[in-house]
């Protein structure tokens, strides 16, 4: 996990106190996944609990979901000097150099969010090609998991660990 974040370099797009949520491929059809590592919430009863926990904080929520990885990247530049972003790449974050790449920019602290426990389970999944660039990594804890994220990055950018 990083401990240093990158020097702000000609930032004109500061979004203090809003929390930006990227959810990523597959996560559109949570309700339909397997129940045993998702749960049964859908992405729209997800996003309600984290945007209730946020505004109970005093912060602004913006979550987006997409299948597409180059939309994904679009996401992170556009956000990356949001007040705080928490990141679930679904399947990318075993392998996405790109998006790896795209969150080394962010000047937010970032949480990476998986509701099963990736640890746990198939091989190929145990391995996070994100955690490095990442402040918080919460797995396994279903959408609790979230609001134990949220509470941890706002926390981080209200200490000021936000450089924007
Ligand atoms: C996931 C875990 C990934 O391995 C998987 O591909 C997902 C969801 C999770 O939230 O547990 O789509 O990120």
């Amino acid at each position: 996990m990083r401990s240093a974040r990158l020097p702000d370099t000609g930032n004109n797009n500061v979004l203090p106190k809003l929390l930006v949520v990227l959810h990523g491929p597959n996560l559109n059809l949570l309700g339909e996944r397997p129940v045993e590592h998702y749960g049964s919430l859908t992405l729209v009863e997800l996003n309600s609990m984290i945007t209730e926990e946020a505004q109970r904080l005093g912060w602004d929520t913006q979550c987006f979901q997409t299948n597409h990885e180059g939309v994904y990247i679009d996401w992170i530049h556009q956000f990356r000097h949001a007040g705080a972003m928490i990141v679930n790449p679904g399947a990318w974050t075993h392998y996405s150099y790109a998006i790896h790449d795209a969150l080394e920019l962010v000047t937010c602290p970032v949480a990476e969010v998986h509701l099963s426990d990736i640890g746990r389970r198939e091989e190929w999944r145990r391995h996070s090609v994100i955690s490095e660039v990442v402040d918080v990594v919460v797995s396994g804890k279903g959408p609790q998991g979230y609001l134990e994220a949220l509470r941890c990055v706002v926390a981080m950018a209200e200490e000021g660990a936000c450089k924007t």
